[in-house]
Parts: structure tokens; sequence; C-alpha cells
């Protein structure tokens, strides 16, 4: 799939399959969001993959918008290690980067995904960096719940040329 097909066909899947998603896909995804772009290249992100049935009910518990990971094979919780950032708040902006790497491959690997907004909800980073037993200087910065889809999206188009600017607003 080209880069623009897994753009266009990338939806939030919230209903999985019964079916593993092998330990090799799921590096590969972790390669793919460790090629994203971070501000002076710092890399200040970490991964926590999660298989374990147990901790993935625990952080639905700790999200009120996480249902679906209840059905999901997997998650990977991306975070960030603060102090390793280029400049204070940066981080975010980093681990979108790579969060929207595992959102395309995943697409293109045929493996549905969707983003849980974690960061900048204070409640719910403490909750889940409890869940996770995260340090301090850790920061939660969403959670990917990942799965082969049981369910279809159709395509959308949302472009909106109300929206663009040229040269000056
Ligand atoms: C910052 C952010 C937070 C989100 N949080 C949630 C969430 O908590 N639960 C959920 O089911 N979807 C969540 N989503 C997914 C959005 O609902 C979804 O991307 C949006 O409705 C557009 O649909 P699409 O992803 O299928 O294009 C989040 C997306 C973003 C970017």
């Amino acid at each position: 799939m080209y880069t623009l097909q897994a753009i266009e066909k990338r939806r939030s899947i919230r209903q999985f399959q019964d079916k593993t998603i092998s330990a090799q896909d799921i590096n590969t995804l972790l390669k793919a969001a460790m090629l994203a772009p971070t501000a002076r290249n710092c890399q200040e992100w970490e991964f926590v993959v999660i298989k374990d049935r147990i901790v993935l009910n625990a952080l639905k518990e700790a999200h009120p918008h996480a249902q679906m990971l209840s059905t999901a094979d997997c998650a990977i919780a991306v975070c960030a290690d603060t102090k390793r950032e280029w400049e204070s708040g940066y981080w975010m902006g980093d681990c979108a980067a790579a969060t929207q790497n595992i959102l395309l491959a995943a697409t293109d690997m045929g493996i549905g995904s969707v983003w849980l907004g974690v960061y900048p909800n204070e409640e719910r980073m403490k909750k889940i960096a409890e869940v996770l037993c995260l340090p301090e200087n850790i920061k939660p910065f969403n959670i990917i719940a990942l799965g082969y889809p049981a369910e279809e999206k159709g395509d959308v188009d949302r472009f909106d040329p109300k929206k663009v600017h040229y040269e000056r607003w």
C-alpha cells in the first residue's frame, strides 16, 4: 500500500477479532514509530507494549472512553521521558508524530487501531501512570488500542477548501 492509500484508509477501529498480532508485527509498528521526526532529533519517546489482559482491563477502567480495550489484542502506550525533551513543551508533538506513524503502519499491515487520548487530562495521566508503574519523568501521551478489525469503515473525504489560506489569512 502506498502512503497516501494508508492515509486514506486509516480510520479509528473499535471492534476487534480474536486474533493475535505477532511480536514481529508489533516490532514493525515500533520501528515505524521511532522513524518519526522529533524536535532536535531527541527521540524522547518511550513505548509500553501491553498484552496482558489484566493490565488491558486496568487501563480500560482508568480511561473513560476505552471500552474497546476489552477486545483489543494489545495496546501501545506512547510516553515521553521529559528529562530528554529538547525544550519544555516539545514532547507532545514528538509523541503525536510517532503515534501517527504507528496508526499508518498498522493500516498498511491490515491492523486496526484507535488513538485514546491521555495527555493533557491530568487525572487520566495520573491513573494511567499508576497502572503502568511509570516513573515520575515518564509522561503518558496516549494509548493506542490494536487488533485485527472486526468492523469496516467507509472512506471519508474531509477536505474543506474553506480551511485553507494562501499567503496570508
Ligand atoms: C487526541 C485524540 C484523542 C482521542 N481519544 C479517543 C478516545 O479516548 N476514545 C476513542 O474511542 N477515540 C479517541 N480518538 C479517536 C477520534 O475519536 C477519531 O480519530 C475521530 O473521531 C476521527 O475518526 P477517524 O479516526 O476514524 O478518522 C482520539 C483521537 C485523538 C487525535
